[in-house]
């Protein structure tokens, strides 16, 4: 098969012909039709974000595709189904606290690279092969909803796992903390679509926080950031018509700490905080405040496997529309023209994908 292969970090990816993947027992191979190419792919394959990835390897996180080959214990997938692949990878061997990699993309931890040295390879490829828990039916779809509507659902999914942690209620009021961002308008979208009564949207830039008003109407209060955090604290909680439930952060790696501290302090006494940004360094929160008004703070990497289906559902009934985003598509031969493409273009409901 074709595939796109990081020989090293910094080397451009060569188009070359690989061994097909060969199927194992509690795997499945998936033709791939369509993978994103995160906004921050370059700084991954690169090096720079230090990401736990060792090339040789085939990148790539997650896909839409077509079962082609189910292994003998898969009871309910069968060759030709459409599906949703997660790339997140648990170890099969402690339930309580799993290792975690995302398929072609990092590990975890350390010890999570032993897993990633067998679910080596990622979805920039013809054919990827991935465990048959993660492998989500998604029911009929034609090619072009494949990839201009389905590649969206990753953007959604991780932020229904933050709010699933935050278990979200209908009718709340929501915060997102970077809501003008490729995850953070995700994030907008999925909480309206669970049935929250307000959600503000905090970014730096005053065109993307108007957009995400036009697009999901008059629930969505939008607050400009000036990066000064009390004032913006201010303006939050002066903009909130109802006490803010629960807060999810979804900043990148270039925010401070204090950013994140903004919308984190605005929640209301027994509100839920989901921490799910790029942010590094630590934050300091008041211990008497979070003790004295029993605040959870929540960290939360992806999702729990079962809210795939149910953000699935969500979208067959009509609740949550994947039509957003505006797709930009390459063939396999050309990723390394679509790995500039997606920094340059990067912002909220744009995208850019792979057809291998
Ligand atoms: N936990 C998980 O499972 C998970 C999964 C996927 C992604 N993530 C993380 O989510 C983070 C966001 O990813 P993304 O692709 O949505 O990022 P993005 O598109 O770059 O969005 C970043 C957001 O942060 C705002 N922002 C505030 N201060 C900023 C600063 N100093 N520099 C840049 N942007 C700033 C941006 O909007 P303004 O310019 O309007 O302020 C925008 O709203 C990443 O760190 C990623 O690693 C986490």
């Amino acid at each position: 098969m074709k595939a796109a292969v990081l020989k090293a970090f910094g080397s451009p990816l060569v188009v070359e012909t690989v061994p097909d993947p060969v199927l194992g027992t509690g795997e499945v191979i998936v033709d791939v039709a369509a993978t994103k190419v995160l906004a921050y792919a370059g700084d991954v394959l690169s090096g720079q974000r230090r990401y736990l990835l060792e090339p040789p390897v085939i990148p790539g996180a997650g896909c839409i595709g077509r079962v082609r080959e189910v292994g003998p214990d898969a009871t309910a997938l069968t060759p030709g189904d459409w599906v949703f692949c997660d790339p997140t990878v648990r170890s099969r061997d402690n339930a309580q606290a799993p290792d975690i990699i995302l398929q072609g993309l990092t590990a975890g931890s350390e010890r999570a690279k032993r897993l990633q040295e067998y679910f080596h390879d990622g979805s920039w490829a013809e054919r990827t092969r991935v465990p048959t828990e993660c492998v989500v039916p998604i029911g009929p779809l034609s090619d072009a909803e494949a990839a201009v509507s389905w590649c969206a659902f990753g953007n959604f999914v991780v932020a229904y796992g933050g709010f699933v942690a935050a278990n979200l209620q209908a009718g709340e009021t929501a915060l997102v903390n970077g809501a003008t961002g490729a995850f953070g308008g995700g994030a907008v979208a999925v909480a309206l679509a669970m049935g929250a009564g307000a959600v503000i949207a905090t970014g730096r830039n005053q065109q993307a926080l108007d957009d995400l008003v036009r697009r999901f109407g008059k629930r969505v209060t939008p607050v400009r950031m000036a990066v000064d955090e009390e004032r913006d604290r201010q303006a939050i909680l002066e903009a909130a018509a109802a006490p803010i439930d629960c807060v999810l952060d979804l900043l990148p790696p270039l925010a401070t700490p204090a950013q994140v501290r903004t919308g984190l302090l605005t929640v209301r006494p027994y509100g839920r905080v989901v921490l799910m940004g790029g942010v590094r360094q630590d934050v300091a929160v008041p211990y008497d405040w979070l003790m004295r008004n029993c605040i959870t703070i929540h960290g939360q990497w992806m999702y729990r496997r079962d809210s795939i289906g149910r953000l699935i559902a969500l979208v067959h009934a009509g609740l949550l529309s994947l039509d957003h985003h505006e797709a930009t598509c390459f063939g396999l031969d050309d990723v390394n023209q679509a790995i500039k493409h997606a920094a340059t273009s990067a912002g909220p409901f744009k995208m850019t994908v792979l057809r291998p």
